[in-house]
């Protein structure tokens, strides 16, 4: 009798969990349960029935998932955010509200070779950011260490053009990170008077208008550093006085 009380308790207790939580575990699989899906902000369920807020935004085929910089630390792993990493989008969004976005990716000589690494507070394998106090954080690494500590020819591709330069001293950075944390902070400029290049402002000056009905609200955008080599250049939050945070979708595909 008691066991059987004691089942009774733990299924309830199960059930309890699993419904504090909606059912669905990625934007992938809202998509696939509507009919005509929008795009907009919904509660995603860990595997382990904590709720994180995320931004689903719907195309036709696939969609882009971008977590809330609140919700980043529940996660243990990035991986059910999307199905096809290496597909990133980064949206920025300026001081006046507008928001702008561009499709980011690996070199297209090394777009088999070193798909962008998506890691979670950490860069193993790569170069760590200047930044990596204000943790949790999300860190996209295009080169690691091992090849981009060489004085090769490196960079990253925007929108489908390769941006490049030669690595003049063997500072093996080739990333771009988004931090959630200021109290961790203050953000390290100490670059941003000095490092600014074509290449590392890429991203940003040509990213395309977002349509309204692809907003994401405030929550979704994080401080970020973007650092190059060796000569690639760097910046953080501070280099562009007219872009008040910047952030990351990732790509899944129906
Ligand atoms: C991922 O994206 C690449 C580049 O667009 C594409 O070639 C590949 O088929 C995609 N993979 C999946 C599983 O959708
Ligand atoms: C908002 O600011 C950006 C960057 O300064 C500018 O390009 C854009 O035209 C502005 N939009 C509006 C509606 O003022």
């Amino acid at each position: 009798m008691a066991f059987f009380i004691f089942k009774l308790l733990l299924i309830s207790v199960v059930t309890e969990l699993a419904y504090s939580c909606r059912p669905e575990s990625s934007c992938q699989q809202i998509y696939k349960q509507s009919v005509a899906p929008v795009s907009g902000e919904y509660q995603l369920c860990t595997p382990t029935f904590i709720n994180v807020d995320v931004f689903c935004d719907f195309y036709d085929g696939y969609g882009y998932t971008y977590i809330s910089r609140e919700s980043l630390g529940v996660l243990q792993t990035l991986s059910q955010l999307y199905t096809n990493k290496s597909n990133v989008v980064v949206r920025h969004r300026h001081t006046n509200g507008t928001q702008r976005g561009v499709e980011i990716a690996p070199l297209s000589e090394f777009s088999n070779t070193y798909p962008i690494s998506v890691q979670l507070s950490q860069a193993v394998g790569f170069k760590l950011p200047l930044n990596a106090a204000m943790q949790p954080y999300i860190y996209l690494g295009f080169l690691p260490e091992s090849y981009a500590k060489s004085t090769t020819k490196q960079g990253y591709q925007v929108a489908g053009v390769d941006y490049t330069f030669t690595n003049c001293d063997s500072n093996p950075n080739s990333y771009l990170a988004f931090f959630t944390n200021p109290s961790n902070g203050p953000l390290n400029d100490y670059y941003t008077r000095c490092c600014m290049t074509d290449l590392v402002g890429a991203w940003v000056t040509k990213a395309t208008d977002t349509p309204l009905k692809h907003y994401l609200p405030k929550k979704y955008f994080y401080d970020f550093e973007m650092h190059m080599g060796g000569c690639g250049g760097y910046v953080s939050s501070g280099s562009f006085p007219t872009i008040s945070g910047a952030a990351v979708g990732f790509k899944f595909v129906v």
